[in-house]
Order: structure tokens, then C-alpha cells, then sequence
């Protein structure tokens, strides 16, 4: 089937399910309380919402360990509620998109269940190894959430490999049935109607032939998986043998991936194995790779991370833009300032939006949540959190869980003043944050002036405008340590965005080519007024300038 692209011209909404709504009281955000809430998401302007898993799991990782693809967690209303959701979107025109994670399942899957018991043609579904006689672990990976990567299964006699928790073991995919299952998984969802699938570490499904020892401790082992050997060729399957008979997308999460390598995958060719990459750049402004290796934000990291990425897929792949999901903590508190939180949240917004690419936004994140900051270490849920820095002293843990935690942004859509922040009326799975009083969708929609209409006016001018969409990024003041100014610029229009990250008021002077008297502000944090050719910006202020 021809590839339209459409994605080229939409906006989505992130939705993580546990914490979004819950509409039948039993303190779980599920599927009636999206539909309960399409008409909001469809009024921000967006045009297709990705679901973080909705798949029957135990919930080791909240949903990341699947115990039926082809399911819906009955938690999350199953089946029905599915597609009561899915035509509810589709009748407002939203497109749906759902997480495809295969890179491991649950240990409660059946194939992982007739697996370790070497029921054909389960047994080689996952990646099994003998003990040593040396009694070592058969290679010296590291799980990204739990200790070694290597876990003994009393059943089997045997190790296997889970490169996230001991509950997701990681699936053989040099085994062609494997492939084939995931061949039917996706067929399953799109012959249902789905548009297409976001794509959980997609690039780790192929392992080094002989799971080698990695040689650099640092992420130990992720380079013996990372872009594997067979990678390409895989992916040209799942193409081939499913993706192309439908006009979806396919947005995958890439870990440590380079514009130059993403290019592999989603250089516009009629046969590019993937649409767009997730790539983890733009939220490294403050640490290390990992939010767990913290580091003062820096506005040049920023101010490269989004320049690089658009000027090196220029003309050749289309970018995908975010600044949160479900695995960070929440922007305003990373990037922005929460003294400052109407100014800051206003001003990321803008900063990304008028970007080239496909935006994505994460729930609560279009009211400017901040995190959640928990008084003790106790009262973490995620996997990966809690393992973290075990052996570390309590305060210290807590100061950098505070800073890196993915529970930071995980706690309930903040709906209003009301008992629970409006997310439910029975007893919430997770913590609420407290600051539910002042920030939530009501206060937001009753105040003209607020985060959230500044989304909705920054969407719909985002679509109005064709340099975004069309026109060429150019960045201005790369230098600065204040402002990040960038354009879009096509023959007959250009955008200019001026951003400052500064908590102070900072004079701003405008780029050589452009007069600002002459400009159209088409969408501004604070005032319009204009000091020469620039003018004293205020904290987080942010303007959008049009020329034509
Ligand atoms: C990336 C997902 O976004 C994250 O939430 C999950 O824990 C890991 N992959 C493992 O599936």
C-alpha cells in the first residue's frame, strides 16, 4: 500500500493509561475514562493519541510486561472498551496507536510458561543459556533494571536473558516463529483499525551472535545488543510481511541513536523500515545519557540536541519532537522553572512546537505538571526506580530519585480542585500530587491565560503555518547561554521562535535579517513591546514572530 505520510501533518497526545482516568471507580485509569475524556483531547487540536500498553500484564513495569498481545487488561475495561475507544477516536478523527514492545514479554506469558518447560514450539522462544561449570553467569550483561541480565529458572535448569526486570524476559528473535508472532500481532491490531505502533526498544531485538562479554563496564552490554546484526533485516520483515499492507506509522524508540544512524532507518524511501525515531538527545540537557547520572542543564546540550537532529534530517527523514513521556520526569521542572511555571511552561511548549517534525505530548503535560516529589523512598512504584542505587544511603537516594524518577510524571492527570484531582472516586492506585489544587484541567480551562489554551493556540498555529511545516530550520545565537532562537524559514513565510530560559530579565537582540517592527507576533508569553530591533525579555519569555 502507498505510504501517505499523514503523520507529517499531525500532533499526538501520550497517554499512559494507569494514570490518565479512571471512569469506573476502582482507582485505575482506564479506557471508559478515555472516552469519557476524547472530547478534551480532540479540543487541545491534537490528531491521534499513542496509548503507552494497554495488554493484558502483571504490571512489573506497568504494562511493559505483556502477558497477551492480543488483549485488552481487563482492568483497562478489555475488548469492548477498546473499541468503543477506538471508534470514539476514529468519529473525531483522531488516529490510535499502540505500543508495540516484543523486545521481551512477561515471565506470566504463556510462551514464556510453555518455555521453560521445553513444550515445542515454545522452547527456543526465549534466550536460554546452561549453566557454567565455572558457575559464572553465562556473559557479563547487566539488566537495565535489576542487577545481572541473567535470571535461573528452577523449571528450565537454565539462565535466561532479561535485559529490564526478572518479570520481562527477552524473547529469541533469531527465531523465526518468533517473528512470525510478532508478524500476527501486528496484523491483529491493524486489521482492528489501529494507525500504527510505537515501538518499545525496538533496537535491541537482535543479539550478537554468542551473547559476547561487553568490554566496556560502563552500560555493560548494551553495545552487544544495541543495532544488532540482524536488525535491518528483521524490521524488512515485519515491513514486508505486515506494515505495508497498511497506511500506518511506526515511531521507534531508539535508544543511544546519532542522527546519521537514524538515517538507516527512516530515510524517506518507499521501503524505509521505521517513520520516525525516538532518539533520547533532547532529554540529556541535564545529565549523562540517564537521568540517573544528573548534570547542571545546560541550554547549548538543548540547543544542539534539537538543532543537530533537525538540520541532519533535513530534506532526507522526519523528525519526531517531544519533550516528556512516561520514562522522564517532568519538564517544566527539568528544563523550565516552577517559580516560574506559567512563563516556562508556556515557553517549552512553543520552543518544541514550531519545530519540523511529528510533536507528541504527554499527558499533563499541556497544564504544566511538575513533579512529584515523595517524602521518602518508600513510596516509589517504578521498577527501575526502586532498584536504583540500592546500597546508597536513604537521603541521598531519595535527592536522586527526586531528580531522576520516571514516578515523577507517572501520578494521576491533575482534572480538578476536587477529591483525588477529579481522577477518580475510589482509592487512586498511585499518589496524587499535592499541588492538584492549583494545577489541574479546570483551573486551566477557566483561565483564558493559562498553560493549556496556550497549547491549544500553539497547535492550531502550528498547523496554519507552512514553514513549519515546509520551510528549513535555521538556529540563530547558537552561542547564547540564555536564549535558544531558531526559524523555520520557506520562500514566502518565516517563523522566528525566541525562547529565553533565564529566570531574569535578559535584553534580546534579533537576528541580522530580521526586523522585528516588521513581524507578526503571533504568540507571546508577556507584552508585545519592542526596544529597537529586540527587546528586555522576561523570564521564560517566549514570542513567535511571523514574517511574509
Ligand atoms: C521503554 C519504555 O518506555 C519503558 O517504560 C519500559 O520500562 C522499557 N522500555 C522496557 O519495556
Amino acid at each position: 500500500m502507498k505510504r501517505t505520510r499523514w503523520y507529517k501533518d499531525a500532533v499526538f497526545y501520550q497517554i499512559w493509561p494507569r494514570s490518565f482516568k479512571d471512569g469506573n471507580g476502582d482507582g485505575m485509569g482506564d479506557l471508559y475514562g478515555v472516552c469519557e475524556k476524547l472530547d478534551y483531547i480532540k479540543s487541545l487540536g491534537v490528531d491521534g493519541i499513542w496509548f503507552s500498553p494497554l495488554y493484558p500484564s502483571p504490571g512489573a513495569d506497568c504494562g511493559y510486561d505483556i502477558s497477551n498481545y492480543m488483549d485488552i487488561a481487563p482492568e483497562f475495561g478489555g475488548m469492548p472498551a477498546f473499541q468503543k475507544m477506538l471508534e470514539g477516536a476514529h468519529a473525531r478523527g483522531l488516529k490510535v496507536i499502540m505500543d508495540l514492545v516484543v523486545n521481551h514479554t512477561s515471565d506470566e506469558h504463556e510462551w514464556f510458561q510453555k518455555s521453560r518447560r521445553r513444550i515445542d514450539p515454545y522452547t527456543d522462544y526465549y534466550i536460554w543459556r546452561p549453566a557454567r561449570p565455572d558457575g559464572k553467569l553465562p556473559n557479563n550483561w547487566d539488566s537495565m533494571f535489576e542487577g545481572k541480565a541473567w535470571q535461573w529458572d528452577e523449571v528450565r535448569q537454565e539462565y535466561y536473558l532479561h535485559l529490564f526486570a526478572i518479570k520481562q524476559p527477552d524473547l529469541n528473535m533469531d527465531n523465526p516463529l518468533v517473528r512470525q508472532e510478532v508478524i500476527r500481532i501486528l496484523r491483529f491490531w491493524l486489521e482492528m483499525g489501529v494507525d500504527g505502533f510505537r515501538e518499545d526498544v525496538i533496537t535491541f531485538i537482535s543479539k550478537q551472535d554468542g551473547l559476547p562479554d561487553a568490554m566496556i563496564p560502563a552500560m555493560r552490554g548494551i553495545f552487544r545488543y544495541n543495532f544488532g546484526p540482524h536488525l535491518h533485516e528483521y524490521l524488512q520483515q515485519f515491513r514486508r510481511e505486515a506494515l505495508d499492507d497498511y497506511d500506518c506509522v511506526t515511531i521507534a524508540e531508539c535508544a543511544l541513536i546519532t542522527p546519521e544512524k537514524a538515517l538507516e532507518f527512516v530515510e524517506e524511501k518507499d521501503d524505509s523500515e521505521l517513520d520516525m525515531v525516538i532518539q533520547f538527545d533532547c532529554m540529556s540537557a541535564d545529565c549523562l545519557f540517564t537521568d540517573y547520572v544528573p548534570m547542571p542543564f545546560s541550554l547549548h546540550r538543548l540547543k544542539n540536541a534539537f538543532s543537530s537532529w533537525q538540520k541532519k534530517l533535513e530534506g532526507r527523514a522526519w523528525n519526531m519532537l517531544y519533550l516528556e513521556n512516561h520514562d522522564h520526569p517532568r519538564v517544566l521542572s527539568r528544563y523550565g522553572s516552577e517559580r516560574f511555571r506559567l512563563a516556562s511552561g508556556k515557553m517549552l511548549c512553543a520552543m518544541y512546537l514550531f519545530q519540523k517534525g511529528t510533536p507528541f505530548i504527554y499527558q499533563g503535560q499541556e497544564i504544566g505538571m511538575t513533579n512529584w516529589l515523595p517524602d521518602s523512598v518508600e513510596l516509589y512504584e517504578d521498577v527501575q526506580t526502586i532498584h536504583h542505587r540500592e546500597h546508597l544511603p536513604e537521603d541521598q537516594r531519595l535527592r536522586l530519585y527526586h531528580r531522576a524518577s520516571r514516578d515523577s510524571a507517572r501520578t494521576p492527570v491533575q482534572w480538578s480542585a476536587e477529591k483525588n484531582a477529579g481522577f477518580t472516586t475510589g482509592t487512586p492506585w498511585f499518589f496524587i500530587n499535592p499541588n492538584y489544587l492549583e494545577i489541574n484541567v479546570a483551573a486551566e480551562e477557566a483561565n483564558p491565560d493559562s498553560i493549556l489554551h496556550f497549547y491549544r493556540k500553539a497547535i492550531s498555529l502550528r498547523k496554519q503555518l507552512k514553514a513549519v511545516r515546509d520551510g528549513v530550520y535555521r538556529d540563530y545565537d547558537l552561542l547564547s547561554g540564555r536564549f535558544y532562537v531558531y526559524a523555520m524559514e520557506e520562500k514566502l513565510q518565516r517563523v522566528l521562535v525566541i525562547c529565553s530560559f533565564s529566570s531574569r530579565v535578559q535584553h534580546f537582540k534579533a537576528p541580522k535579517g530580521y526586523d522585528l517592527s516588521k513581524g507578526r507576533l503571533v504568540l507571546k508569553n508577556y507584552g508585545d513591546r519592542l526596544d529597537g530591533n529586540g527587546f528586555h525579555a522576561m523570564p521564560y519569555e517566549v514570542r513567535v514572530y511571523v514574517f511574509e
